[in-house]
Order: structure tokens, then C-alpha cells, then sequence
């Protein structure tokens, strides 16, 4: 099939997540244009209207008005849907607020780690009710200190659930990762003035007094965790060329472009500029035939919710790929490290999870089979791209799960074949 046209990815999930709390922590109304409209980021709008805030309808094409107030609990529990994000970050926003508060989310989100989250706010002063390590759990914050922390895994949530326990407590935060993490919230924090800087590979937060977050307005990047799978899609095609205008490439999220690379396939970035504080460009992608590569451990942050695709994309190149140190994936959405295995075997491919890497071989013959997705929505959207290979016959266990964080998938994956 031939790959043709112009497409563009809904708008980030990590920075519509941010924008939207950032907003409702300044005190008047901020204007956001290119919201994300999935689930994901309407838990957090529901989350922050249950918390007091002002939040105008989320739809497309319209801009999102949020009038931040002093937050105050107009529910019993807070309900974070699937989103690990919404539930990570607004503890730490929760922890610099006086009144207690449950947090709870759906059968997957209950199943994921939140200690790692807890465990450095508890120590910046937090009082937190868990049992075992995951929703629901009760948080009653206030009086903070500040905290330097060493996070153990490279997680932007757990970084960020830090930084906004220190702009909403008041007090000074040194954060070193293992690895950098996707570095929204710092970029977010130095457009708005918020006293953030990096001093020897650690972040460094250090307090003006909250009543200065500024009211902003501010258009959301498309989002390059979603424009992934249509770059995947046009690769694997037989010719033609795609345009995937808005593309956010902070470097922080552009490891799958670096590996791709790698693999053999060269996707241009043209048109280059800046928007509210990140790097975005429009991607020109072709068809190319593709080998194998190794993808290091360092590497894993910056493409973390591109392994699926390119697990995918493995399978179809030449050689054998291994993803090293992505144990992480276990404890996503899904248990994606065993699903992007056993569905490309089901598919025909060979793949295998052996301790925390991944090995995936690629094959000549066409995918067949069922797809068990676990409602996990990326393992849908990358099972979807090989499913556009002539000859092959890919049966997704559902489809419903990619309005997570990508309602119009489907339509535009089609479109990319028009
Ligand atoms: C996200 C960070 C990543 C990523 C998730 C979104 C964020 O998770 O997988 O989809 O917005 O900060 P971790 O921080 O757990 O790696």
C-alpha cells in the first residue's frame, strides 16, 4: 500500500496533563488551545473540577478556559479513570493542601505503583494512608519541607509529583534521576518564571511564593508518542510519503526518531519552531526497509510509549532487535512487556521477554492473528500498524481503549492510506 497525504497527532498527553493543573493552580483564568480530548486528560479536568477549579468543556478544535481558585474538596474520592499521570502528579499537588483526600482509578490504575510517589512526598512532610503499593489510597498534606531525592527509576511522574509538591508547599525541592525523563514540567515551570533551573545534572526548584503562578495562555504540541504510530505505519509502507504536521520534538520524547534511524529509516523534521517553551517540527516520513538495532537502557526514557511500535516495527526488519532494561513496561497500562511478546507471537513473529530486555526477531511472512490488547491503548494503536501490511489479518480484542489518548486513530491511520 502507498502512504499518502497530510495528517497531524491530537495534542500531547503529558503537557495538556500539565498545562491543565498549572492552570488551576494560578489564580484567574488561563486560555489552552490544543488540548488532548481523551479520557486521559479529561480524568484530570474532572479531577481539578472536583477540587474546585473551573474547567470548560473539552472538545476539539475548542480552547479550554480554567479558572484556578484555592482548591477545596467538593467530592469524597477522586476518581483518576486509567490515567497514571493524573492520579501522580495531583498527589503532589494534594500534598501541599491542608484537607485530606481519596484517590482512587479504574481496575488497571489500582493495580500500579504509587510508592514510589508517596514515598518522597511522606518524606517532604505528607501524611498518606496506603495499603500495599497503589490506589485507593488517602493523602492529607500541609505543612511541607523541602526535599533533595534521588529517584530510583527515570519517571517523569514521579519527578513532577515532587516539583508540584514544592510549588504548591512552598519549599525547595533537588531532584537527580537515574536517567532524564521527559523534562515537560521543568520547561512548563521556566516559561511561567517558577524558579526552576538545573545545577550538576540535578533539578533544582526553588520557591517564589505560590500566589505568583501566572495566569497563561499557551497551544499544546501534537503529541510524538501518538504521531509514532503513524510514522510506523508509512514506514512499513510499500511507497508514497507522509506530512504529520505539530509533531513535539523535545529530545527528551524523540528517542524513537533516534532508533528509527538506526533501524534504516530517516524521518526529516522540517519547519521548526517553538511553542510555549518545547521544540515542535513537521515530520516528512517515507517507506524503508529496516534491520535490527539494539536499544539501550539510557535510551528507554525517551521512548517509553514507543516500544510497543517499534516492538512492531522490529518485527518486520531484519535481524534480531533487543530493547535492554524495559522492565518499566510491566507496570504500564498493561503488563506490556509480556503483551507486545506474546501478541507478536500470536501474530507469527518472534519475540521474547527474557528478564527485564526484550528480544524480538523479524519475519518475512504476513501477521495473522488475535491480538489481546488488555484495554492497554498502544498496544491496540501498534497492533493496529501491522495490521496495514498487505496480506496480513490482525484481530484486535478491542479498539475502544485508543480514546485514552488518541480518539480519532483509526480515522486517521486510514487517512494516511487515501
Ligand atoms: C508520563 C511519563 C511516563 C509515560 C506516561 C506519561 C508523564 O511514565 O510512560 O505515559 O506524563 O509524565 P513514567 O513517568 O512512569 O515513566
Amino acid at each position: 500500500m502507498k502512504v499518502s497525504g497530510i495528517v497531524g497527532p491530537p495534542g500531547d498527553k503529558s503537557i495538556s496533563h500539565r498545562v491543565l493543573m498549572l492552570a488551576a493552580l494560578a489564580h484567574g483564568t488561563s486560555e489552552l488551545r490544543g488540548l488532548l480530548t481523551g479520557a486521559d486528560v479529561k480524568s484530570t479536568a474532572r479531577v481539578l473540577r472536583q477540587l474546585g477549579v473551573d474547567v470548560s468543556a473539552i472538545g476539539e478544535g475548542t480552547a479550554v478556559r480554567v479558572t484556578g481558585k484555592r482548591l477545596t474538596p467538593h467530592a469524597a474520592r477522586f476518581h483518576c479513570g486509567n490515567s497514571g499521570t493524573t492520579a501522580r502528579l495531583i498527589l503532589g499537588i494534594l500534598a501541599g493542601q491542608k484537607f485530606p483526600a481519596t484517590l482512587t482509578g479504574d481496575a488497571s490504575l489500582r493495580r500500579r505503583p504509587m510508592r514510589r510517589v508517596t514515598e518522597p512526598l511522606r518524606q517532604m512532610g505528607a501524611d498518606i494512608s496506603e495499603r500495599g503499593d497503589g490506589l485507593p489510597l488517602t493523602i492529607r498534606g500541609g505543612r511541607l519541607r523541602g526535599l533533595s531525592y534521588t529517584t530510583p527509576v527515570a519517571s517523569a511522574q514521579v519527578k513532577s509529583a515532587i516539583l508540584f509538591a514544592g510549588l504548591t508547599g512552598d519549599v525547595p525541592v533537588t531532584i537527580r534521576e537515574p536517567y532524564r525523563s521527559r523534562d515537560h514540567t521543568e520547561r512548563l515551570f521556566a516559561h511561567l518564571g517558577l524558579g526552576i533551573h538545573e545545577r550538576d545534572g540535578a533539578i533544582i526548584f526553588e520557591p517564589s511564593g505560590h500566589s505568583n503562578i501566572p495566569t497563561f495562555q499557551l497551544s499544546v504540541p501534537g503529541d510524538p508518542s501518538s504521531a509514532a504510530f503513524l510514522v510506523a505505519a508509512a514506514v512499513l509502507a510499500e511507497g508514497g510519503e507522509l506530512l504529520i504536521e505539530n509533531v513535539g520534538v523535545n529530545p527528551t520524547r524523540t528517542g524513537f526518531l533516534v532508533v528509527l534511524e538506526r533501524m534504516g529509516a530517516h524521518v526529516e523534521r522540517v519547519n521548526l519552531r517553538d511553542e510555549g517553551g518545547e521544540p515542535v517540527a513537521d515530520l516528512v516520513v517515507r517507506p524503508a526497509q529496516l534491520r535490527e538495532t539494539e536499544v539501550s537502557a539510557a535510551e528507554i526514557p525517551t521512548l517509553v510509549d514507543e516500544v510497543p511500535v517499534l516492538a512492531v516495527l522490529a518485527s518486520r526488519a531484519r535481524g534480531t532487535t533487543v530493547f535492554r532494561e524495559v522492565g518499566e513496561l510491566r507496570v504500564k497500562e498493561s503488563n506490556r512487556l509480556e503483551l507486545i511478546a506474546s501478541n507478536l507471537r500470536a501474530v507469527g513473529a518472534r519475540a521474547e521477554a527474557q528478564g527485564n530486555d526484550l528480544h524480538v526477531d523479524g519475519a518475512g511472512k504476513p501477521a495473522r492473528g488475535r491480538v489481546e490488547t488488555a484495554a492497554d491503548h498502544r498496544l491496540a494503536m501498534a497492533f493496529a500498524v501491522l495490521g496495514t501490511l498487505p496480506g496480513s489479518d490482525v484481530k484486535l480484542s478491542e479498539k475502544k481503549s485508543v480514546a485514552i489518548s488518541y480518539p480519532m486513530f483509526f480515522r486517521d491511520l486510514r487517512r494516511c492510506f487515501e
